[in-house]
Parts: structure tokens; C-alpha cells; sequence
């Protein structure tokens, strides 16, 4: 990585730890990570266990708290949705939007997951944008062609001035749960795309300010190799994120590549 982007290591915890689990868990982390720092750490557990964790992370500045998703409206009748003021008042920073999960199991269009970007940076949350291929599309050589339509959907009217505070996640959907990765050349090639679209879009110096992560079966053993790359700055975790050990393993490999 160049460009002095400071490394993110976010966990994705989906819909896995009851509140009680994780306290656990993020006591956990912050016992393996000790006092390490130079890398943004982010844990995102469910909507239900963030009060909880903004309790445990009060006192400590090394790890930040985000949420997997959001409503894009400021409050009213929408059964069952968060909004962006109520999970600032929880002290949480991130928010993960358009996760292909969300895309695939909920319908998320573009046009929403953008409202919900804006919406996000109204609030000074820092929106992490997801992008990323299905495998048929892959296979019919359509990879760049969805992950920009999903980009520049994302991110309709960000203002060039927010811009440095949104996050963008490649995730390969194929390789999400699966085992797979993307090999660190596939996953670079993307994410030097994703760049030079960020550079079009907001100008050169913002677009190099702006962290993209690699998503997909990111473990211990495979991280060296993407998180070397030039414009892989960081990642997004699921599975491994679910166990302190490996997930602090993965902050130590974005230290190691930053050094
Ligand atoms: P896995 O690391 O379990 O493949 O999940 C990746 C992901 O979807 C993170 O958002």
C-alpha cells in the first residue's frame, strides 16, 4: 500500500454473538491486541450488542465500533429499522452499506444502498461501500463492468469534500464463506480499478486518500500476500473475525505491511 493510507482490519460479524458473547469478544480482542496500534481496528457486531460494546470500548481508543447496516431516514414509521442518529449515539463510526448479502437476501438496490451513503455522511458516520461480483459474472468477464456500476451507484452526490471519509470493501461474492479467495493479483487488479474510478470521480488526491479492503475468505494465512499489495488497505473479515486470535493476527499482518 502507498500513499500513507492508515491500514483497516473491520470485523463483520453478520448475525452471529448474543450481547452476552460480545462482551466476550471484544474483551478478547482487546486483551490480544494489547496496546498495538497504526492500524484502524473496527468491530461490527449486531445491531443488539453495540450498546454492549460501546460499554467495553469506552475506555479504549484503539478499536472503534460499527454497525452492518441502516435505515436511510432520519426517524418515522419504518417497523424494524435503525438510523444513522441512533447508532451515533451508541458512539459507533462505521457502517457497513450494501453488503452483497443485503443486495442478495433483502433486495438492496444502488439507489438505496446511495441514500443510505449520504445519509450515513450527514451523520458523520464513515459509510464501508461493498462491491463485488457474483461468480457467473466473473466467469462472462463482467467483473470490472458490475463492481463500477456499483461504485458510482454508491456514491451519486458524495461531496468531494466527505469524500476521504467513505471506505470501499471489494468482496468477491463467490469467495464470501466459502474458503476461496480471490488471489492477491485478481484482488489487486479490482481494487487498481476501484482507484482510478475514484480518482475520475473526486480527483486525484482524494481518490488516493480513500481505503479500499479486500472481503472474501480473508484468514491469517492468506492476508500477507493481499495486504502487500498497492491498493489493498486493509480488510474485511467474517469468519475470521469471530475469533479474537485470528482476528488480531490480521491486524498484526496490516502492521507488518505498513512498516
Ligand atoms: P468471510 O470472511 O466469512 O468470507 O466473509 C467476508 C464478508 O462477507 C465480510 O463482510
Amino acid at each position: 500500500m502507498s500513499n500513507n493510507r492508515k491500514y483497516l482490519i473491520a470485523g463483520n460479524w453478520k448475525m452471529n454473538k448474543t450481547s452476552a458473547d460480545a462482551e466476550e469478544l471484544i474483551k478478547a480482542i482487546l486483551l490480544e491486541l494489547g496496546d498495538k496500534n497504526g492500524v484502524s481496528v473496527v468491530v461490527c457486531p449486531p445491531y443488539t450488542s453495540l450498546e454492549t460494546g460501546a460499554k467495553v470500548l469506552a475506555e479504549s481508543s484503539n478499536v472503534q465500533l460499527g454497525a452492518q447496516n441502516m435505515h436511510a431516514k432520519a426517524s418515522g414509521a419504518y417497523t424494524g429499522e435503525i438510523s444513522a442518529a441512533m447508532l451515533r449515539q451508541l458512539y459507533v463510526n462505521f457502517v457497513i452499506l450494501g453488503h452483497s448479502e443485503r443486495r442478495e437476501y433483502f433486495s438492496e438496490s444502488d439507489e438505496e444502498i446511495n441514500e443510505k451513503v449520504l445519509a450515513a455522511l450527514e451523520s458523520n458516520l464513515k459509510p464501508i461501500l461493498c462491491v463485488g461480483e457474483k461468480l457467473e459474472e466473473r466467469e462472462s468477464g463482467d467483473t470490472l463492468k458490475v463492481v463500477e456500476t456499483q461504485l458510482l451507484g454508491g456514491l451519486v452526490n458524495v461531496p468531494e469534500d466527505k469524500a476521504d471519509q467513505v471506505v470501499i470493501a471489494y468482496e468477491p461474492v463467490w469467495a464470501i464463506g466459502t474458503g476461496k479467495t480471490a488471489t492477491p493479483e485478481m484482488a489487486q487488479e479490482v481494487h487498481a480499478a476501484i482507484r482510478v474510478l475514484l480518482r475520475d470521480r473526486f480527483g486525484k488526491a482524494t481518490g488516493d486518500k480513500i481505503r479500499i479492503l479486500y472481503g472474501g475468505s480473508m484468514k491469517p494465512e492468506n492476508a500477507d500476500g493481499l495486504l502487500a499489495k498497492e491498493d489493498i488497505d486493509g480488510g474485511l473479515i467474517g469468519g475470521a473475525s469471530l475469533d479474537a486470535k485470528s482476528f488480531v493476527k490480521l491486524v498484526e499482518s496490516a502492521a507488518k505491511a505498513s512498516a
